[in-house]
Formats: structure tokens, sequence, C-alpha cells
């Protein structure tokens, strides 16, 4: 791809992280040096997206070890909650976190230290990273080759909402990997990626992803999803997940709820394209997954102008919940989920 900027590298002892707040216009890193600014990255968006948020957590411990070479077991559990507390919904970061926990506690028992730790944990993640890209590439087969079975050997028009692509993973992408691996074998008629308001990852990081690839695109209001599927301008919808619950309840941006429930009304298969730690098994349904609410002045601001009168307010849920039923199939390494039913969750999760 031309002119890649990692989202993420781990360079002379620092976390080096390409700053979304500022894309498409302005590519700066972000360095962080401390626990405190690894946290603040999540928290304030610098880096965002499930997968990314968990490998920017995980290379916020490798950091945080670097700097700390004997720590207790103790320092190192609040350590690990304290980054827990950085943004509430992707599961991907409680995951990436107990991972690393329980795999401290392991080589504490084993050694009575946690020096050298760092080192195990600088592998696993190097490890965890290249799996994901591998992952990503399974997906992406899956998805094409149920989209041959269902709507034929043809080029397709692809919608998509907020950004799944190797900037919210880290390696490649999830629904947007999908998409990318289509236009590889040139696949793809036309992508539609929604602005995504109010954040605009769609128009900001999606458009800039599809922009590198060479990936035909027009970038759509979300309201404008009725119109493109009316009018058969969409032959299947991808979207990426923060958290799935057991039952196949799917938290991801705000609005893609709505465009589930659209699709289902005009036929469209609509997918979810997530890896394994995309999902709480341990949640029953979509209504216990925490859902962020964020400032109401992304809403009410547009890169620092007031669009709102004064006075106004905004409420500002981060994500929302597309029900299981409204979901044509969840992609993950395992393979396709659908129909969408904790029973063919489980099955496919633990093959
Ligand atoms: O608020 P964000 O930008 O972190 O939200 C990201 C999304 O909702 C993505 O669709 C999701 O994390 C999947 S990323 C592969």
């Amino acid at each position: 791809m031309k002119d890649y900027i990692k989202p993420l590298a781990w360079e002379g002892e620092e976390l080096h992280l390409l700053d979304q707040r500022e894309l498409p216009l302005v590519e700066k890193i972000f360095i962080a040096k401390s626990i405190e600014d690894g946290h603040f990255a999540i928290k304030e968006m610098v880096v965002r997206g499930a997968p990314l948020i968990g490998f920017t957590a995980l290379w916020t411990m490798i950091l945080w070890l670097s700097k700390n070479e004997n720590p207790s077991m103790g320092d190192l559990e609040k350590s690990v909650e304290y980054l827990k507390t950085a943004r509430p919904t992707a599961v991907n970061l409680e995951y990436e976190l107990n991972r690393t926990f329980e795999m401290a506690k392991e080589f504490y028992d084993a050694n009575n230290s946690l020096v050298g730790f760092v080192d195990k944990l600088t592998v696993f993640a190097n490890e965890q990273m290249d799996k994901l890209h591998n992952d990503n590439q399974t997906m992406a087969k899956i998805a094409e080759g149920d989209l041959l079975k269902k709507v034929g050997d043809q080029k397709y028009n692809i919608m998509t909402i907020c950004n799944t692509g190797y900037l919210a993973c880290g390696p490649m992408g999830t629904a947007l990997g999908v998409i990318a691996h289509l236009h590889e074998n040139n696949k793809i008629k036309k992508a539609y990626p929604s602005e995504t308001r109010p954040y605009l990852q769609g128009i900001r990081l999606t458009s800039y992803e599809m922009t590198k690839l060479g990936i035909p695109h027009d970038i759509v209001v979300e309201g404008s999803s009725s119109y493109l599927m009316k009018n058969n301008m969409v032959d299947a919808i991808y979207a990426g997940a923060d958290r799935i619950a057991v039952n196949g309840d799917t938290a991801n941006k705000i609005g893609t709820s709505t465009l589930s429930l659209v699709a289902k009304h005009y036929d469209v298969p609509f997918y979810i394209v997530a890896p394994l730690s995309s999902f709480d098994l341990d949640c029953e349904s979509g209504s216990k997954i925490p859902i962020e609410l964020r400032d109401q002045n992304e809403i009410l601001f547009c890169k620092g102008q007031r669009l709102a009168p004064e006075g106004a307010t905004a409420f500002n849920p981060s994500f929302d919940i597309t029900d299981a039923e409204n979901i044509t199939g969840i992609i993950c390494e395992k393979g396709l989920i659908s129909p969408v039913t904790k029973e063919n969750l489980l099955k496919v999760v633990n093959s």
C-alpha cells in the first residue's frame, strides 16, 4: 500500500501511535511514554477501533513493564485495572488485559518475580498482531465465498459503517478487510462508506484507507441507506463489532442497528465481521453490553466550530446494539455463524 504508516509501532521503548484525531489531513505521531499516555490515547481516541484498542493496551503494559522491571503482582493488577477504565464498550480491551494478567500470574508462579516478563509479553504481542493479520485474511475469504453463493459471481456494491480497516485493527482490517480483499480480486464495483456521525470515522478514516488502496468509493451520509437499498445500489453490508454477546446481539458504532433494520426491510445481506477477541461469551445479550456515552461537544461542534445554537445540548451514545435476528451472518476466524443463534455461535466459536 502507498504511504502506509503503521497505526501502532514500538520504537526504542516508546509507543508510537498514528494520531487518528488528525487524519486524514495531518499524519502525526503521538508518542506514549507512560501508562497515563497509553490510557489517554485510548480514551481520547488517538487510537480507536476494537482490536487496536486491545493491542494498544497490551503494548502500554509492555511500556509500563519496561519502566518497572520488578513490579509486584499487586502493582501489575492495578495497572491492568486502570487501563480497563479507558473505554467501556469494546471487549477487546478487557480481553487483552485479562490475558496479560493471566500470563503474568503464571510467570510469577513459576519464577517468583516478574523480572523478564516484559520479554515474554513482547513476543506474545507481536505474535498476536501477526495472528490477527492471518485471521483477517481468513475472514475475508469466508466472506467472499459466502457472497459468491448469495449474490453470484459479479462485481459488488458494498456498504459499510465506521472504520474497520488497518487503522482499527493494526493489521489489515475486519469488515474493511473484506472490502480490501474483494478489491484485490477485482470484485468491487463501488463501496459506500457512511460518514459515521458524529466522529466521522467513515469520511475521515475509511475513505483515507480506501483512497490509499485505490478502492472505488462514494462517501454517503447514514441517512442515505434507505435510498441506496431501495434503488438496488447495495449488494451486501459489512460492519465490525465492539462486543458480541453469546446470543449474537452485537454492539457496534451508533447507526449500525439502523442499517441492519433497513437492510432487513430491503432484503440486503447484512454481516458482522469480527475476530474472537470481540466476542463476550459471558454476556448473555445486547442489553447487558455497556454503551459508551461520549461528550456532547462531538455533536455540537465540528473542528472547533460550534454548529448548534448557544444553549442547545446533545445526547451522544457512541454505540448501539444490532439484534441477532437482524444479522444475516457473523464472520469470525473460525467460520460463518448463520443463522445467528446462541447455539450456532457456540458451535462455531468452540470448533
Ligand atoms: O469509537 P470507535 O471508532 O472506536 O468505534 C469503532 C467501531 O465501532 C468499529 O466498527 C469496531 O470497533 C470494529 S473495528 C474492527
